[in-house]
């Protein structure tokens, strides 16, 4: 390795280890907001007035956001890494696909959004790591129920592709200029920041789940037409060949 290249490795190592260490340092306090405003927004030590409650289901989920996005920080970080490792096993996406829609079924119900499901047979059982493949599907279904306008539609469906199964998600919400569809996968990046502010996230939803999809051996694409709607398509292979970090170090 060169001298100028291992100046970048040893900086990419410097600044995820701090901000590893800055989330942590964050969290904790993040936690104790998120905790107290819970035990006060249950009313468990006392009433509150309208206005009382308004403000501090403002604070607990602003709290929420506010974490789910140094969890984005710190996943990233750990990603360009190379430092996340996944758990492998036979898990049943089907399963994972019912936890993620149940993860969202809120605010598409508060927008009247259907969500359905269409799964071809041969295509639930695969060897990934459950937890992350959540987090993609809450990631992509997310995005479809946010960029959906209401009374929409959301459809998630998988097929056995080869060795692949093959998982969309398809919307019928605001969609995605062509010019724009390039810049989706770049870090920090929202297309309409009036829109995405209003539902929070920082735009690393989308690359932190290109990366894991492709930790897996999948690939991710999009197809959108602009005021008609978008249609994610990842791929996972049935069968895993990721190696652990540590294997790959002996
Ligand atoms: N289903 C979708 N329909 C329209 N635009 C989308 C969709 N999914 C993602 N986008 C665009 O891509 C941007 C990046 O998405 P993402 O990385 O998940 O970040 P975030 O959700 O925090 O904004 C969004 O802000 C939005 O502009
Ligand atoms: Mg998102």
């Amino acid at each position: 390795m060169n001298l100028e290249n291992e100046g970048l490795l040893q900086a990419t190592r410097t600044k995820s280890e701090f901000i590893m260490a800055m989330s942590h340092e964050l969290r904790t306090p993040l936690n104790s907001i998120i905790g107290f405003s819970d035990v006060l927004r249950r009313k468990d030590i006392g009433e509150l007035n309208d206005l009382q409650e308004k403000y501090i289901d403002n604070i607990h989920l602003s709290g929420k956001n506010l974490l789910m996005i140094i969890n984005d920080i710190l996943d990233l970080s750990k990603v360009e890494a190379d430092k996340i490792d996944l758990y492998i096993e036979k898990m049943s996406l089907s399963e994972i696909i019912d936890i993620s829609i149940s993860l969202i079924k809120d605010i598409a119900k508060q927008k009247n959004i259907q969500t359905i499901k269409e799964l071809d047979p041969g295509s639930d059982i695969l060897e990934a790591d459950k937890d992350r493949i959540r987090q993609i599907l809450f990631n992509i279904l997310n995005n479809a129920v946010k960029f959906s306008k209401p009374e929409g539609k959301v459809t998630i469906t998988s097929r056995k592709e080869g060795d692949y199964i093959q998982i969309s998600v398809i919307d019928n919400g605001i969609g995605i200029k062509e010019e724009d569809i390039g810049k989706l996968f770049k870090e920090f990046e929202q297309l309409d920041k009036g829109i995405s502010r209003n539902y929070g996230g920082a735009g690393l939803g989308l690359i932190i789940s290109k990366k894991l999809i492709e930790l897996h051996g999948g690939r991710i694409w999009l197809q959108s037409k602009y005021g008609e709607g978008t249609t994610f398509t990842f791929t996972l292979p049935l069968k895993s060949t990721f190696v652990p970090i540590k294997e790959k170090n002996d």
